[in-house]
């Protein structure tokens, strides 16, 4: 059987080095290194004009903070789209976007490719909304100095219903936010004994049902 096609991330900042812990260890790397999953980066500022490669400026208007330029983002978006097929669900990260849930995140997994446009500073020129449409995605009520960590969380999350990519078939589907709903159970491994808390009898024992059913019982 032919492997399945790689999902593959291409990620757009102005920080492309936040990534390199991210995508060097543990399950991720695996992955990659497996081809289930491809993660490019792309630095922004390689599409700036001019000999101080701007990519940010004042807000018209005033006020505080600096604003993403519409060009270099523009170029970005449009030359990493175009240099491979499909050209991917483009997605911007901001607070301002739609809250991801489980559930967007496996429609997220069905997709080829994903196109993350990370911001820094107060946002984004609005004529870079308007020229590529993206699909705005927040990751909680809560400001983030940029989007890069948004976007670990989208790789993390996404990557790891991608078939393959965990060790354990069952671990994706089996939890918290799984399609049975519910919550995850407690979970004990050795010591059997730690400062005078016991591990519940019934895992001890080989009774698979029993152990289920306690399982369900525990649920939260
Ligand atoms: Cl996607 N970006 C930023 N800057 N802050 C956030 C966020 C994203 N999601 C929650 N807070």
């Amino acid at each position: 059987m032919a492997p399945p096609p790689p999902i593959r991330f291409d990620v757009l900042t102005l920080f492309p080095a936040l990534f390199d812990g991210f995508l060097d260890e543990s399950i991720l790397k695996r992955a990659i290194g497996r081809d289930l999953v491809r993660v490019n980066r792309w630095d922004i500022r390689d599409w700036a004009e001019g000999k101080h490669k701007q990519v940010d400026d004042r807000p018209f208007g005033g006020g505080p903070g600096m604003v993403l330029m519409a060009p270099p983002v523009v170029a970005a978006v449009e030359a990493v789209q175009a240099q491979a097929e499909p050209p991917g669900r483009l997605i911007v990260l901001t607070p301002a976007g739609r809250r991801l849930d489980q559930a967007w995140v496996s429609e997220l997994a069905r997709e080829p490719r994903l196109v993350l446009l990370c911001g820094r500073y107060e946002g984004f020129d609005e004529r870079i909304i308007e020229t590529l449409q993206p699909e705005p995605l927040s990751i909680g009520d809560y400001v983030l100095s940029g989007g890069e960590v948004a976007a670990m969380v989208v790789i993390d999350a996404v990557m790891r219903l991608i078939p393959g990519v965990l060790g354990d078939a069952d671990s994706a589907v089996d939890e918290s936010f799984g399609p049975d709903g519910g919550l995850e159970y407690p979970h004990y491994t050795r010591p059997r004994s730690f400062r005078g808390r016991e591990v519940p009898e019934i895992l001890l024992g080989g009774d698979h049902a029993a152990i289920a059913r306690w399982r369900r019982e525990h649920r939260r």
